[in-house]
C-alpha cells in the first residue's frame, strides 16, 4: 500500500502497551537464570515461617542482577503457603524500599506496627516477644538497604535487626536487598558477634546465556509488528555482559531498538546496526559497574588480579595475586589483610565474576571449612577477566585509586618484562 496505509496499520496492530513486558517494571512469573537461588530462597525462608524461628537474610549484588524481582516471586510464594497452611494469619509480610522513607528508624516503627506493638522501640519489642510466642511470624524484607545503611543511624537500626534474629523468641524473618555486596560484613562487624553469621545470597551478574534467555522470554508476551531475529538478541545479551550483566541495561536496550525500528523506518525487523547505535548510547567499559560495587580491600584485590596477570583471561595462582595486593596496599598506606580475609575477597571477586576458578575446585568452596590448607589454595589459578581498562573506567577518576591503578600499570610492564626472561610456565614469584 501507500506509506500513509502502512503507517495507519502500524499504529493499529502496534499499540504501545504491546511492549508491555520490555518494560524494567514487569515481571515476569518466571525468571530465568535464578531458579536455584529461588529455591535455595524459598526452602529456608517457608522453614523459618513455618517452624516459627527467626533469621536475618542478606541479598547483595549489582544493580540488575534480579534480586528485587526474586525476592518479589519469593514473597508472593511464601503468601500463598501461609494461606494455604496451619498457620494462616500468623504470618504477616512487610516489604519495604529504603529509598521510599524519609528516615530510617521508620523501619522500627514499621516492625512495630506490623508485629502490634506501636509505638515501641526496637529494645521494647524485642523484651515483650520474650514471651509472646503467640505473635504472629513477620517476613520484613528491606529493599535498597543500601540507603539506609549509608548513615549512622541506619546502620545501627539493620545492626540491631541483625543481633535481634539471633534470638530465638524473635518473631521476625529480616531480609535486607543491597547492592554492596559487604553488607553483611559491615553489619557482622558492628555488632562484634563473630560466630553468628548471617546468611547471604550474593547474586553474580547473569552471563550472556541468562541474558538471551530472559530476553526472548520477555518478547514471547509483547507483540510487535517488528520481528526481533535471534542475532539482534545475541547481539545485545553480549553487548551488555562484556559490561555490567545489568539486565535493566538489556531490556531497555531491547525496548528502544524496537521502538526506534517501529518509528524511523519502513523496515519490519530489527537490525544488529539499530542496535548498536542504541548499544553505544547506553554503554560504559567491561566489568567497570560490576568494579564500583566493591568495596575497598575487595578493589584492591581486583588490582591486584589485573597486576598478577598479563592479559584478560590469563591465569595467575591465588600466590601471585596476594603478593601484588600487599605492594598495592603498601602504596596505598593501607595494612594489608590476613590471607584469611584475602580469601574472602578472593571468594567476592569470584561472586561477582572478576575472577573464575580454572578447575572444579573453586577459592570459595576450598576455604573457610579448612578444608584446604592455605598452601594450597595459594597455589589455586584463577582467570581473570579484568583488565586495566576496566580499572582505568572504575576508578580512573579517585584520586587514590589512580594512582593505584598507574602502579598495576607498571607491575605489569615489569612481569612482562621477567616473563620475556623465563621460560613463560615457570613464572614463579616468592611470597
Ligand atoms: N531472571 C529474570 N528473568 C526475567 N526478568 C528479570 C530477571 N531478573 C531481573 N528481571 C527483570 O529485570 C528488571 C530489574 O531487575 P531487579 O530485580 O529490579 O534487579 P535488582 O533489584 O537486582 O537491581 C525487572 O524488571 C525484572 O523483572
Ligand atoms: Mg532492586
Amino acid at each position: 500500500g501507500t506509506p500513509a496505509r502502512m503507517e495507519l496499520k502500524k499504529l493499529q496492530a502496534a499499540p504501545p502497551s504491546s511492549l508491555h513486558s520490555l518494560s524494567t517494571s514487569y515481571i515476569p512469573d518466571e525468571l530465568p537464570g535464578r531458579q536455584a537461588e529461588i529455591e535455595k530462597l524459598l526452602k529456608l525462608t517457608n522453614a523459618c515461617l513455618v517452624r516459627r524461628y527467626p533469621k536475618s537474610v542478606f541479598v547483595t549484588g549489582c544493580p540488575g542482577t534480579g534480586k528485587t524481582a526474586t525476592l518479589k516471586k519469593i514473597c508472593s510464594e511464601l503468601r500463598e503457603n501461609a494461606g494455604q497452611r496451619q498457620y494462616k494469619g500468623k504470618t504477616k509480610f512487610e516489604w519495604v524500599a529504603a529509598t521510599t522513607l524519609r528516615r530510617e528508624d521508620e523501619v522500627t516503627t514499621l516492625i512495630a506496627d506490623a508485629l502490634g506493638f506501636p509505638g515501641y522501640s526496637l529494645e521494647e519489642i524485642e523484651e515483650a516477644c520474650e514471651d509472646a510466642m503467640h505473635k504472629p511470624m513477620l517476613c520484613f524484607v528491606l529493599d535498597e538497604a543500601d540507603q539506609v545503611f549509608s548513615t549512622k543511624a541506619g546502620k545501627a537500626v539493620i545492626s540491631k535487626l541483625f543481633r535481634w534474629t539471633l534470638r530465638p523468641a524473635c518473631p521476625l524473618l529480616f531480609v535486607a536487598i543491597a547492592n554492596a555486596i559487604d553488607l553483611a560484613h559491615r553489619v557482622v562487624a558492628t555488632v562484634a558477634i563473630q560466630q553468628h553469621k548471617p546468611i547471604v545470597f550474593n547474586f553474580r551478574p547473569y552471563d550472556s546465556d541468562d541474558v538471551q534467555q530472559i530476553l526472548h522470554a520477555r518478547l514471547e508476551v509483547a507483540s510487535s509488528e517488528i520481528a526481533v531475529d535471534e542475532t539482534v538478541v545475541s547481539f545485545i545479551a553480549k553487548k551488555v555482559c562484556s559490561s555490567s550483566g545489568d539486565i535493566r541495561k538489556a531490556i531497555e536496550m531491547l525496548r528502544k531498538t524496537i521502538i526506534t525500528t517501529e518509528t524511523t523506518s519502513d523496515v519490519k525487523s530489527v537490525t544488529i546496526a539499530s542496535a548498536n547505535k542504541v548499544a553505544l548510547d547506553a554503554m560504559g567499559t567491561r566489568l567497570v559497574k560490576i568494579l564500583n560495587c566493591l568495596p575497598q580491600h575487595v578493589r584492591i584485590a581486583a588490582c591486584a588480579c589485573v597486576a598478577a596477570s598479563l592479559a584478560p583471561d590469563e591465569e595467575v595462582a591465588v600466590r601471585d595475586i596476594y603478593f601484588a595486593y600487599q605492594q598495592l596496599c603498601r602504596r596505598a598506606m593501607l595494612e594489608p589483610s590476613s590471607q584469611a580475609s584475602f580469601f574472602e575477597y578472593i571468594t567476592a571477586l569470584e561472586d561477582s565474576g572478576v575472577v573464575l576458578s580454572t578447575k572444579s575446585r573453586s577459592v570459595k568452596n576450598s576455604t573457610g571449612l579448612g578444608k584446604l590448607s592455605i598452601q594450597k589454595c595459594f597455589a589455586l589459578p584463577l582467570r581473570v577477566r579484568a583488565t586495566i581498562a576496566d580499572l582505568k573506567g572504575a576508578f580512573g577518576t579517585t584520586v587514590l585509586y589512580k594512582e593505584l591503578v598507574s602502579e598495576v600499570q607498571s607491575q605489569q610492564e615489569a612481569l612482562a618484562a621477567t616473563t620475556l626472561e623465563t621460560p613463560p610456565r615457570k613464572r614463579r614469584r616468592k611470597v
